[in-house]
């Protein structure tokens, strides 16, 4: 049987990334979704259909949506502002993008949610994205959800170790004390190409995370010794941290509330996941530590001297 052609939204992002690149090695023919479609001329490279669209254009989704059979979605706003603030696309967004699949005929669709994400969570990036779980399984469209921990591509590297590593210094904001799970995006990729491509779907709600717990501060010292250079943090406290997203919420509702959550108490919310060894039994997929993430970034940045 032909492999399904599948759409991606949000095809630029961590997560999207890799998953063309899964899909194109296995030859299955994909449209590539992004508001910049020069950001995405690797994708292009790999034979992907690269199309300009928007979560807030309806008509682009609908344009995107014709002749696929599954769609990944895998974009958000959670620092957006403006027409791309995250009502808009978290929220709108992806409830004109379930409609535009269904009138297309999309035989299955796969969410990204996260981790956590509940009616009285303390941020409402992750109330909206509840709210979208349960619009989808209202929608009638056939679907799979997937809920992963915070990634490490941003959370571990570009929130963090990369500024250690770049100028000498991670930036943390709050005490970086919490004990947070983890998981590599380019892992979770592999769960999201199974639950696009296997007949039957082998899940219908898959929380997601990699091993172990660390604090921001244990992830800035285990660059630190990986890369042999002092353990440099720089701390900008919970309460300044607050005290501007108060003053930014206006004109970037987006930093403000990156700002917010990361100066949350450590109590306010769990970031905890202990599945990763049933995961990785159940669907035989090894999951990247944070060790071997590390690593691999310090290799990398000692490759460009
Ligand atoms: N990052 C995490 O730690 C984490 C954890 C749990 C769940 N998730 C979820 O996983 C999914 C992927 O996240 P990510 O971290 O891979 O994303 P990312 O790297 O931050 O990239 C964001 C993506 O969203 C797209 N996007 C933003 N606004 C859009 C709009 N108006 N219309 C169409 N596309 C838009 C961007 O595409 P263009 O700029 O090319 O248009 C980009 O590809 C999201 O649903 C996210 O909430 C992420």
């Amino acid at each position: 049987m032909a492999a399904p052609r599948v759409l991606v939204v949000g095809a630029t992002g961590a997560l999207g990334r890799p998953v063309v690149r899964l899909l194109r090695e296995r030859g299955v023919p994909v449209r590539a979704l992004s508001r910049h479609p020069e950001k995405a001329a690797d994708l292009a490279a790999l034979g992907a259909d690269v199309v300009a669209g928007d979560l807030t254009d309806i008509a682009s989704l609908q344009r995107a949506c014709a002749g696929v059979q599954r769609v990944l979605a895998a974009a958000h706003g959670l620092l957006g502002r403006g027409r791309w603030r995250s009502e808009a696309v978290d929220d709108a967004g992806h409830r004109a993008l379930f409609a535009a699949a269904k009138a297309a005929g999309v035989d299955r669709l796969v969410y990204t949610s996260a981790h956590g994400a509940a009616p009285d969570h303390p941020i409402d990036f992750f109330r909206t994205k509840h709210a979208v779980e349960q619009a989808l399984a209202a929608s009638g469209l056939p679907h799979v959800v997937l809920r992963p921990t915070a990634f490490m591509e941003q959370h571990v590297h570009l929130f963090n170790g990369k500024d250690l590593l770049d100028k000498g210094k991670a930036r943390l904001i709050g005490p970086g004390t919490k004990p947070r799970n983890f998981v590599a995006a380019s892992d979770v990729a592999q769960f999201a190409v199974r639950a696009l491509l296997d007949d039957p779907p082998p899940f219908q709600r898959l929380s997601l995370g990699g091993h172990g717990h660390h604090s921001n501060t244990q992830v800035a010292q285990l660059y630190a010794r990986e890369a042999g250079i002092p353990a440099r943090i720089g701390r900008l406290p919970a309460g300044i941290a607050r005290a501007i997203a108060g003053v930014a919420a206006p004109l970037h509702p987006g930093l403000a509330r990156v700002l917010r959550l990361s100066a949350l108490p450590d109590d306010a919310y769990g970031e905890r996941f202990d599945g990763a060894a049933a995961l990785e039994r159940e669907h035989g997929i090894t999951l990247t530590t944070l060790e071997q993430f590390v690593r691999g970034r310090v290799a990398e940045s000692r490759a460009r001297g």
